[in-house]
């Protein structure tokens, strides 16, 4: 497809003498005029003619020199229609040969992307919306992998910070009292409940959480930071099983603690800057100038130990110093809009001519079938229940509809997973997205299933085909010339990813995913692939083959598993 803008764009640019960047297509809004336009206006005023009969005459110069594609002036628009053969042939073929690299480019060559991504915090079981970022994460670390761009995923994980002290203090006088070691999450959960409940009535308590975050943060390493170590890596563990079942790894796991060593370096660098002030015995960067209600930027608090933000300065210092990355996204949720916004300010108080590459990829919340859930009152839905729901009623819907599958747990798992990972990405990330199952797994609709149901179908093709000896001699793209909205739609695909990549937003893959999955679906029930005419089902084949490429090119890109039947 871009072989025939580009040929367009070129011709253009020598007719009217333009750059080749000022110039650009559009969609015409009625598809039968056109599969592009070309407005007349801004030409206007260089060339002073009215715009249509600029269009008139362009229209007859480019007739000359575009072979293969049709021009017409249309009042002020130029429009342009690709000989409907050498569009199927053009398209089908570089699908085909590009295979399982269709859409992929070298766009980002040389640049860094950084993500951002899932950082659940220790002793505490990873929510949906941790859910949530490790999959808007992923989505977007493989659309920029797709590119060209080299990417760094860093599990940036809550493993410090007062909290600890808590747990610690906790596990201390009630250790004795749970299962750490089977069940290490719930375990943890519920001496954390346990400490809030009895903080208030028990200053001791208190006392002792904050002694033992104090010994953590002075860098001894005793009794408190074996207990530490210990719960990081029961809680890794865990984080661990979800994330092999969701299919997603990170290039770093660097938790807070990591920048442990970086955070007087941090904290001087700041100073030296000279932004900071102390404020009720803090340190702190106003950021008022940014807004009379904006709150300022701690620190360090009154006894010295730091805070999520001073961490969070230190990675991103870190981050800049490792990699000069072209954009490092922080894929979080809305509800932190207000910490990003104060650790960018403190960046663009430092000077630091970088800070708009830091990006805050926010997204709305979950809400599952119970309500939103708080850890501090121990009203949780574990992830791994939700995952295990998923595939066991994905199993069960799959085992109804086809009962020659081979493996129906494995498809289950496969369409469990995938139902999930898509409802995650399926709306723009910023809305916030109920939960509900009949919503998730329906088969028809917008959801992963039917999309994974459209690879299976096309799979079943491409088998039937190969079984009976077919579609492997002539092709005669005339018997696909009709099918060209679908054509199109294939052809749009690698410019698909480029938008998504940069608006970092998913979302623009699966409603494209969507929209297409429709046509094939429908371009499958009105036409029959097999026993036609030998170049008939050729180009039927070659058609149907090129959608199952894109089909499944997406859904990798998306990280949901594309079943060849289901
Ligand atoms: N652990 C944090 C939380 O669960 C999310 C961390 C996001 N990443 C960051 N660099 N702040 O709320």
């Amino acid at each position: 497809m871009q072989a025939f803008t580009d040929a367009i764009l070129s011709a253009l640019a020598q007719e009217t003498s333009l750059a080749l960047e000022d110039l650009n297509l559009e969609t015409p809004r009625n598809p039968e005029l056109g599969d592009f336009a070309f407005p007349c206006f801004p030409l206007a005023k260089t060339l002073r003619k009215a715009p249509p009969k600029i269009a008139q005459e362009l229209a007859e110069g480019l007739t000359k020199t575009l072979k293969g594609i049709e021009v017409q002036a249309t009042g002020p628009y130029l429009n342009f229609r690709i000989d409907r053969p050498t569009l199927a042939k053009s398209v089908i073929e570089s699908i085909l040969e590009a295979g399982s690299t269709f859409g992929h480019s070298e766009q980002g060559a040389g640049k860094t992307i950084v993500i951002d991504l899932s950082s659940p915090n220790i002793a505490k079981p990873m929510s949906v919306g941790h859910l949530r970022s490790t999959v808007i994460g992923a989505a977007i670390q493989r659309l920029h992998d797709a590119l060209g761009y080299t990417t760094v995923g860093i599990n940036h994980i809550g493993d410090w910070g007062s909290q600890f002290g808590k747990l610690i203090a906790a596990l201390d006088r009630w250790g004795e009292e749970v299962d750490l070691e089977n069940d290490p999450i719930p375990a943890l959960l519920k001496l954390y409940v346990r400490y809030h409940e009895e903080e208030e009535a028990d200053p001791t308590l208190k006392e002792a959480a904050a002694t033992a975050f104090r010994e953590l943060e002075s860098g001894v390493d005793g009794p408190v930071r074996a207990v530490w170590r210990k719960m990081t890596a029961l809680s890794l563990s865990e984080f661990d099983r979800v994330y092999a079942r969701l299919g997603v790894s990170f290039d770093e796991v660097r938790g807070e603690a990591f920048y442990e060593s970086y955070l007087d370096q941090t904290v001087q660098r700041i100073v030296d800057a000279g932004i900071t002030e102390e404020s009720e015995g803090a340190l702190v960067v106003s950021l008022k100038q940014f807004g009379e209600n904006l709150p300022p930027c701690i620190l360090r608090k009154t006894d010295g130990t730091t805070l999520y933000a001073t961490r969070d300065l230190a990675a991103v210092f870190h981050r800049w110093e490792l990699y000069s990355f072209e954009r490092c996204l922080y894929v979080v949720g809305g509800d932190q809009r207000l910490h990003f916004r104060q650790l960018k300010h403190v960046l663009d108080r430092m000077g630091l001519e970088w800070e708009p590459r830091m990006e805050h990829v926010d997204f709305g919340m979950v809400r599952l079938p119970e309500g939103r859930m708080s850890t501090r009152h121990g009203k949780v839905v574990f992830l791994q229940d939700v995952l295990d729901e998923a595939s066991r009623r994905a199993t069960e819907v799959i085992k109804e509809k086809n009962a020659n599958l081979t493996d129906p747990e494995a498809v289950g798992e496969m369409v469990g997973m995938g139902a999930v990972v898509f409802n995650d990405l399926k709306r723009e990330r910023v809305k916030d997205i109920a939960f509900t199952w009949e919503e998730v797994l329906a088969f028809e609709g917008d959801t992963g299933p039917y999309v994974q149901y459209t690879h299976a179908r096309l799979a079943s093709i491409e088998r039937k085909a190969a079984a009976a000896g077919e579609g492997s001699g002539k092709c005669d793209f005339e018997a696909v010339a009709a099918d060209s909205t679908l054509i199109l739609e294939l052809g749009r695909y690698p410019s698909v990813l480029v938008r998504a990549a940069s608006e970092a937003e998913p979302s623009l893959l699966t409603q494209y995913l969507l929209g297409l999955s429709r046509m094939i679906n429908s371009w499958i029930a009105q036409c029959r692939v097999l026993g036609q005419e030998e170049g008939v089902t050729g180009a039927r084949l070659a058609l149907a083959n090129s959608c199952k490429v894109v089909v499944s090119n997406g859904l990798g890109i998306l990280g949901v598993p594309a079943p060849t039947e289901m």
